[in-house]
């Protein structure tokens, strides 16, 4: 359609027509017609509003939803398509790792095709849009939806954000196998206090715009449809609400014209926020910040007609946002072809083939990341006896809280991939012990809360079968990890190690066996002091998604040779918290050596630094890195300074490497962190090859908030580090000059 169409489509509607299209409800609305006792009833709706409904939230399959599409656009006399959106966050039927750990894969590309994945299976199951990417900035790991975002730097959340957005969409919406990207949660909401979900963010506007606006406006440059605002408050105005980041920031200085949605139940909670004392209040609020759609509550169609009726907004308000949404079928090739890509063949066809199941393997296979090894992997595929302990070796519950939509009999567990790789022969399986201690009650998503199993006669049986086999093994491979309920949204945690029924299995195999290989399933970073120390190595699987098990196989027996650096500081304990690489100096650093020092910045009992930091992950063969130079000493705001290091693969396998460039801005009329991450390139070295690896500095990269709150770079020195992660100490320096 033409833009005349839409606008004459828009003068055709009425009043209460538009305001549906600002509703959206999830799949029971339009899955049962009866108003008095089915689901429409806890609302307070009409089948008429339900019949008008703009779009519906985590429906899917094609049988389904073209049923829907048909029996909805008979009713619907404009013939104005339903909108199909859905939560489709690390892939659909084929699930790929969670976002944190395709963070550590440092590789865009293989992100980018994840994301056209999910894509194409979803809209062949009906989808138009999905809620992705989250590109929240994280440094809490107590929060649970760590999980969710690529970590906590802001310009891998940019350029991971992009990627996925790129994935989603394609060259445009009205190709096949493309879905709309709303990217999440505007603004902040990594932010929590003391890491509690839905908990307050208060945050400096400095911080804010310059460590946790950016990659929003990133997904946004990139031509990303949709934003989803975010439950909690930024300055004290929840952001629902929220003109400043909504209307001044998005809309405003970033010119984002695409749909607005609130989270779920958002407008709802203006009202428990204390900021709006009835709906209507509520309404009011949240459509003058410019939230076009109102996710799952009535508040927008039972409000915004006598809002307008009264004179208390004007009618264009509701106009605008109408029409941002009819502009979003009209992207999606809704009104020309209501049923899109859905259809029960391409399903067959689509769903978890081959395809996209090897791509889910390598992808969680560059997720991994290797933490300790003293020399235990890799793994022979004969002539060791191998024994796989722990409640992870044959669970299929690898793919992380959001994948609502996918199956878990399609996930390959360690065990099974183990027994494809290298037979039965020399390799014995057991549990050892549950995920949780007995009784521990955490509240379910989407269905019943999860109870630690307290079975004590079984418990005692699974754990003499894993010692008695731990005894006999050369080696111990321990699955271990946190229940799949403990993170995501609503999984905060105040303490983070593993559960303690666990690290008592540990500690007990570790009494019979000390060649302990420890493989962790996991949805944030987690204290690990204990497991380093006892095992031999350390893998950092996260949930790897669907291929899961194979992708560990893959690593632990050097099909794959491990090349996952981490998103995100895994602390000493949780009184670092927040900790993340690029802090700032302060007036009093703290210098190794000076422990003797009482006035300086540091903690008395444990270091300053990550027990494991950013950027940090090692291989099974080794990189020297040498020959760190700058082309010119100097540059002016029109040049390109080019920064080179040279690595060599020193030792035996082919290995991949992330080479980062950091950059530190020495003087700065406000403080400057101690380094930044401004690029990474991936590379691929065989054993004994070197490969000079180059970067190009533009003044865009030595931008930010500057003291006059401007976005600007200021002249002066810059130390430029490239390495293999964010604890590098050479560099090289250059000046700015201006
Ligand atoms: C609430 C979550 O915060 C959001 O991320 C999600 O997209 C919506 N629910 C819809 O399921």
């Amino acid at each position: 359609m033409e833009q005349t169409e839409l606008d004459q489509l828009l003068s055709k509607m009425t009043l209460d027509e538009k305001i549906d299209q600002l509703l959206q409800l999830t799949g029971e609305f339009f899955e049962s017609e009866d108003v008095v006792t089915g689901p429409t009833s806890y609302l307070g709706l009409t089948q008429e509003t339900v019949d008008l409904t703009g779009s519906s939230l985590n429906v899917v399959g094609a049988k389904k939803l073209n049923h829907i599409q048909k029996q909805y656009l008979e009713k619907n006399s404009h013939k104005i398509p339903l909108l199909f959106m859905a939560d489709i966050i690390n892939g659909y039927k084929t699930v790929f790792p969670i976002p944190l750990a395709q963070g550590c894969t440092f590789n865009p590309e293989l992100v980018e095709k994840s994301a056209a994945v999910a894509a194409k299976e979803s809209s062949a199951s009906g989808l138009h849009v999905t809620f992705s990417p989250m590109v929240d900035l994280v440094r809490d790991p107590r929060w649970g939806r760590v999980m969710e975002s690529t970590g906590e730097d802001t310009y891998l959340n940019g350029v991971l954000g992009r990627a996925m957005v790129r994935g989603y969409q394609g060259e445009s919406l009205l190709e096949s196998g493309t879905i709309a990207s709303c990217v999440k949660h505007f603004a902040a909401y990594g932010a929590p206090a003391g890491g509690r979900d839905y908990n307050t963010v208060d945050l400096s506007e400095r911080t804010l715009r310059e460590d946790y606006l950016p990659a929003y406006k990133e997904t946004i440059d990139e031509g990303c449809e949709l934003v989803m605002t975010a439950f909690n408050t930024v300055d004290g105005i929840p952001a629902t609400a929220n003109k400043t980041l909504m209307n001044d920031i998005l809309r405003g200085e970033w010119g984002f014209d695409g749909v607005l949605i609130s989270d779920y139940a958002a407008i709802a909670e203006l009202m428990t926020h204390g900021v709006a004392d009835d709906e209507k209040e509520a309404a009011r609020l949240a459509i003058e910040a410019g939230v076009d759609i109102d996710m799952m509550t009535s508040i927008y169609v039972k409000n915004l007609k006598r809002l307008v009726e009264e004179g208390v907004i004007p009618e264009k308000l509701i106009n605008d946002s109408t029409m941002r949404v009819l502009q979003l079928k009209n992207k999606l090739g809704l009104f020309e072809n209501p049923y899109r890509d859905a259809s029960e063949e391409l399903e067959k066809e689509l769903l978890l083939c081959d395809d996209h199941r090897c791509l889910s393997r390598e992808i969680a296979g560059e997720s991994i990341v290797l933490l300790k090894n003293d020399g235990v992997l890799p793994l022979q595929k004969q002539n060791q006896k191998l024994a796989f302990i722990g409640p992870y070796v044959d669970n299929t519950s690898l793919s992380g809280l959001w994948s609502i939509h996918s199956d878990k009999e399609t996930v390959v567990t360690v065990k099974q991939a183990v027994l494809d790789k290298i037979g039965e022969a020399d390799v014995s399986f057991a549990k050892g012990c549950e995920i949780l201690n007995p009784g521990v009650l955490i509240g379910g998503f989407g269905g019943e809360p999860t109870v630690g199993p307290n079975d004590s006669v079984a418990a005692q049986e699974d754990l003499k079968e894993a010692l008695q086999l731990a005894e006999k093994a050369d080696v111990v491979v321990l699955a271990l990890g946190e229940h799949v309920v403990q993170s995501g949204e609503g999984g905060s945690r105040a303490e983070i190690t593993l559960p303690e029924i666990q690290l008592d299995l540990l500690r007990k195999i570790h009494a019979v066996n000390h060649k302990i290989i420890v493989v962790l399933f996991n949805g944030r970073p987690l204290d690990l002091r204990e497991v380093h120390e006892k095992a031999s190595a350390v893998v950092e699987a996260w949930f790897p998604g669907t291929e899961g098990g194979h992708a560990v196989a893959d690593v632990l027996f050097n099909d794959v040779n491990p090349s996952g650096k981490l998103s995100m500081s895994f602390p000493y304990s949780v009184g670092q918290i927040p900790i993340h690489y690029n802090m700032f100096n302060t007036g009093r650093p703290f210098k190794k050596g000076n422990e003797g020092n009482r006035f300086a910045s540091r903690y008395t009992d444990i270091p300053n630094e990550a027990f494991y930091p950013f950027g940090f992950g090692l291989s099974y063969t080794s990189f020297e890195y040498f020959g760190l130079t700058l082309d010119k000493a100097s540059m002016s705001s029109e040049e390109v300074l080019t920064a080179s290091v040279t690595v060599k693969n020193t030792g035996a396998y082919t290995g991949k490497e992330t080479v980062q460039l950091y950059i530190q801005d020495l003087v700065g009329s406000v403080v400057r962190p101690l380094k930044e991450l401004k690029g990474f390139k991936k590379i691929s070295l065989e054993p004994g090859e070197a490969q000079t690896v180059t970067f190009e500095i533009t003044e865009e990269m030595l931008k930010f908030y500057t003291a006059s709150k401007k976005w600007e770079s200021e002249a002066g020195k810059f130390k430029v580090f490239i390495g293999p992660d964010s604890c590098i100490e050479d560099f090289v320096e250059f000046t700015l000059v201006k």
